[in-house]
């Protein structure tokens, strides 16, 4: 016997077809740009996406049919144009599958927006901590703070110079930005922490003090009156952003990237624990408290399958080779 909540279920599946026939979301990948070695830009058109995304959310997409579901951030969009833009690295068999998808094809599937948006306030100083391909992450994150009245300080960090990406169209969102690269090769040599630290503590040479008038708030910084702190990139990156920041009592939130399957909060792939309690992170975040996840639990799950992906990726490249000759 069809339940009642069948029914609901079953109206709200025709909508969302209907929704999905009558905004022509194509997939259409518009605009394909390489960033950097290995990183890759897609403007997609999905004018259902881009009607409703908000900072910090995501989409789950799929390059064909056989293939596993990723999430990947949305990282800018165009609410006239009906676009969405994604920028992924490319790391493993999917990313590779993904990144043969030429402008003018379509990407098979895209689900979209998950996950929860970015709580945005005018808090008076943010910093944005951005590494590696998760400033792509941060670009909404920043763009988002500043349209709500932040002053908006920004640190990017890469390997290298030839792997930054949107240099750009940080400084633009920005009130200040400062670059570290590990080798040296452009800013400051060292690691986004290094900065970080300099900041808090007020110490000079490229990061100049400035006074402070009355309480300091929830810091303890000697440095800048720094109110929030969004650090996103990779893991170990961001556990040692939340560490640093500890001490000085500086709200960072970090956004965590577990392995996620359905993006729904129905699988459980994507468990955390964040002070001391189950947390799925494509519904209860992507972003988190720093000072409260269970890093050393992130680390081991977001690991439990690197055999398989070697074995994909090895053979993935095998097959690449193979058309290729
Ligand atoms: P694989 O070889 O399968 O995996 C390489 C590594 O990627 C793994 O060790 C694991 O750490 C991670 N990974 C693998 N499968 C998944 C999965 N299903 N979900 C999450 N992580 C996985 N990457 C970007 O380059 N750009 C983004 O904007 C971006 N946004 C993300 C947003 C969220 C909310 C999350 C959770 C992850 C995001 N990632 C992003 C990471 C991206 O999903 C993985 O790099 C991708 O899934 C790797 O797939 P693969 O098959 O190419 O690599
Ligand atoms: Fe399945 Fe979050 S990805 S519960
Ligand atoms: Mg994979």
């Amino acid at each position: 016997m069809k339940s009642d909540s069948h029914d609901c279920a079953l109206v709200a599946a025709q909508r969302s077809v209907r929704e999905i026939l009558e905004a022509g979301a194509s997939n259409r990948v518009l605009t394909k740009r390489h960033l950097a070695e290995s990183v890759v830009l897609f403007e997609i058109d999905n004018p259902l996406v881009a009607r409703s995304a908000k900072a910090g959310q995501f989409v789950v997409v799929r390059p064909n049919s056989h293939s596993e579901r990723i999430p990947l951030t949305i990282s800018d969009l165009d609410r006239d144009r009906g676009t969405i833009t994604i920028i992924f690295q490319i790391v493993g068999r999917t990313t590779m599958e993904l990144s043969t998808i030429e402008e003018g094809e379509c990407v098979p599937d895209v689900c979209g927006p998950l996950g929860k948006p970015t709580e945005i306030a005018n808090c008076g100083t943010a910093l944005c901590v951005g590494g590696g391909v998760g400033i792509a992450f941060l670009r909404p994150i920043t763009k988002a703070l500043k349209e709500a009245g932040n002053e908006v300080l920004t640190i990017l960090g890469a390997r290298e110079k030839k792997l930054l990406i949107l240099e750009d169209e940080m400084r633009e969102l920005s009130d200040e930005v400062f670059i570290t690269t590990d080798d040296g090769s452009y800013g400051r040599h060292g690691l986004v922490t290094d900065v970080i630290k300099d900041l808090l503590e007020g110490r000079e040479g490229e990061v100049p003090p400035r006074p402070v008038s009355g309480s300091v708030g929830a810091s303890a910084s000697r440095g800048r009156k720094i109110d929030i702190i969004f650090a996103i990139g990779p893991m170990p990156m961001m556990r040692a952003v939340a560490e640093l920041t500890r001490p000085y009592g500086v709200r960072t939130l970090v956004s965590l990237d577990p392995i996620m399957i359905d993006g729904t909060g129905m699988c459980g792939g994507c468990r955390v624990t964040v002070d001391g309690k189950t947390r799925f992170t494509c519904v209860d975040g992507p972003d988190f408290d720093g000072h409260l996840v269970d890093w050393n639990e992130l680390k081991l799950r977001k690991a439990y399958y690197v055999d398989e992906e070697q074995r994909a990726r090895e053979f993935i490249e095998k097959e690449t080779k193979r058309w290729q000759e």
